[in-house]
């Protein structure tokens, strides 16, 4: 931890036991507010972070391993990993953190 310049602008969500024990972790509360969180610290390069708020409605998305997709439970919008719309009625993008591990710890940027 610390707050030297290789750090900024990096937030703790989370831990990797937290993300390793199912493979998403979703902080709803952390310093840049809700974040699901996809992967493994095994395949740390692959890291996925989104804000899942629905950009439809505002309901919670969840990452559907299967599709590679989060789908929202309200309206059945579709999304990329990308955050990418791929089926509506969502028609904005979620929004996409950078994702990292470090010291045991799951770290997203803005
Ligand atoms: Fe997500 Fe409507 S709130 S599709």
């Amino acid at each position: 931890s610390g707050s030297n310049d290789a750090n900024k602008g990096w937030q703790k969500v989370g831990t990797i036991a937290e993300l390793d024990k199912t493979g998403q972790l979703l902080a709803e509360n952390s310093p840049v507010g809700a974040v699901l969180v996809v992967g493994t610290s095994k395949a740390a390069k692959n890291l996925i972070a989104v804000n899942p708020t629905c950009t439809h409605k505002g309901c919670t998305v969840a990452w559907k391993a299967n599709k590679n997709q989060f789908v929202c439970p309200c309206h059945d919008a579709e999304f990329g990993g990308d955050g990418k719309v791929q089926e509506g009625p969502a028609e904005k993008p979620l929004k996409t953190y950078q994702a990292k591990i470090e010291a045991g710890s799951v770290l997203v940027k803005a």
